[in-house]
């Protein structure tokens, strides 16, 4: 159905190159990188002062242990410009992350951070399987969201005839997906699964469709997740992995010939994972939150920015450069349900693994009488909306939180179109819980 064989002739060179020209590469760029950010950022050099650190101390990858973290809270207090290391008249672009409480968070890119940017967003496309030439149809969010103008411009630089349909608008999504035909769609799983019910409801046959490559990221998502999109529409499901303070999409890419977690484009993005209470550098394959510092970025750069999103770095594969493993969840997204640690991840799988149950879900936390209350809202699939089913489905679902989570979970199993659909990320918890 496609081509799989990676095309190593196109591949940038470094993307295949040994582990120890990697290396040299990066310990060089980190250098540049230090000294960016401790000459022009007030913030860094605060900090590493603070640390009793600076630049030159620097002689080997490992040493950059000994430098401060940078955290969420740092870019906010420097908002809107204070983290940017180049003058203002250089910031090509802003973007800003929304977040969920008070200001957001605002990037600078310089043009030539814009061209990196658009660099490693093809390298991620064609990583996924992509060519020149290809129709790639982008329904991520354009605007402040690094998603939409981060897909277009690799996309673009690809070579690929781009479709900037943005998100929203289920409808002509998939109006637009019938005529135009693209190959690769690049989106949100969870707004996937929103196209997918629109292919059915205007009766159409989404594996008919013309897609072969979806590009999913910007939400953690499950292999289940993967196997339901992959076998509904035909095609293959990847992943891309990437934040607004880092870069935006195109940090991190699954390839499409192994589906073995994502590349890591290190010779920009160099990765630590760490315990996230001692702060300790782990070692490889050891699951922990990862840390990343940018090698390349003249208007922001970040050192050792703590993502909060928890993983944990591989070999290569397919390409030289390390591995992360699909991002279980976010320290923020666990829930803690009468003391049990719960990721939304966990309840997809359960829920992907009932016949009965379609991937539309949300999680309530409530509390009673002091006790902490989990209520899991899943639709039911097409096929099974009859009563009985759909509390045989309830049942099982249950069972399976119990014995797999170890909590004791509500289950309600609604009706086809009654959880919330998202047009970008996916809102999976709601927390009712008094908070404080
Ligand atoms: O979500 C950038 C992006 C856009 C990535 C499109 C991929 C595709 P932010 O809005 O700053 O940037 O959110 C970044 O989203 O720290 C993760 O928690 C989560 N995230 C992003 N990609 C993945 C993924 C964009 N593939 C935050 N798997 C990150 C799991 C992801 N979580």
């Amino acid at each position: 159905m496609f081509d799989l064989a990676p095309v190593r002739a196109s591949l940038d060179p470094i993307e295949i190159a040994s582990r120890d020209e990697i290396a040299g590469l990066q310990l060089e760029r980190l250098r540049w990188s230090l000294a960016q950010a401790y000459d022009n950022v007030g913030h860094y050099r605060r900090a590493f002062d603070a640390a009793g650190v600076k630049p030159r101390d620097l002689k080997s990858l490992a040493d950059l242990r000994h430098f401060p973290f940078t955290t969420k809270a740092d870019l906010r207090a420097n908002y809107p410009y204070g983290m940017f290391a180049v003058p203002r008249e250089r910031i090509a672009r802003v973007h800003a992350s929304s977040g969920t409480t008070g200001k957001p968070t605002v990037v600078g890119y310089t043009s030539r951070d814009i061209e990196t940017w658009a660099e490693v967003v093809a390298r991620s496309i064609r990583a996924a399987g992509g060519r020149p030439g290809h129709r790639v149809h982008v329904a991520y969010g354009y605007g402040l969201f690094t998603g939409g103008l981060g897909a277009h411009y690799g996309a673009e630089r690809l070579g690929c005839t781009v479709i900037p349909v943005s998100g929203g608008m289920t409808e002509r999504q998939v109006q637009l997906i019938t005529d135009f035909e693209p190959d690769i769609i690049m989106v949100t799983p969870s707004y996937m699964l929103a196209i997918l019910d629109e292919f059915r409801r205007a009766g159409l046959d989404p594996r008919g469709s013309s897609l072969k490559v979806g590009i999913f990221g910007a939400e953690p998502w499950t292999e289940s997740m993967r196997r339901e999109i992959e076998s509904q529409f035909d095609m293959h499901a990847v992943d891309i992995y990437g934040l607004s303070e880092v870069m935006g999409p195109g940090v991190a890419q699954e390839c499409v010939e192994t589906k073995d977690g994502l590349h890591i484009w290190e010779d920009h993005f160099y990765p630590e994972v760490i315990d996230p209470v001692t702060g300790a550098v782990l070692p490889d394959g050891e699951q922990g939150e990862l840390v990343f510092t940018s090698l390349t970025k003249e208007a922001m750069p970040v050192i050792r920015y703590r993502t909060r999103d928890l993983t944990r770095l591989l070999p290569g594969t397919a390409r030289s450069m390390r591995r992360m493993q699909k991002v279980t969840g976010r320290s923020d997204d666990m829930m803690i349900v009468r003391g049990v640690n719960v990721f939304p991840t966990q309840v997809e799988e359960l829920i992907l693994q009932c016949e009965g149950l379609s991937a539309h879900f949300q999680i309530e936390l409530s509390r009673t009488d002091r006790m902490d209350e989990m209520l899991v809202r899943v639709e039911a699939r097409e096929d099974r909306t009859g009563a009985e089913a759909r509390a045989a489905a309830a049942a099982e679902l249950g069972h399976h939180v119990k014995s797999r989570i170890g909590i004791s979970a509500r289950v309600e199993v609604t009706l086809p179109g009654e959880v919330e659909r998202s047009q970008g990320k996916a809102r999976r918890v709601i927390d009712k819980r008094p908070q404080g």
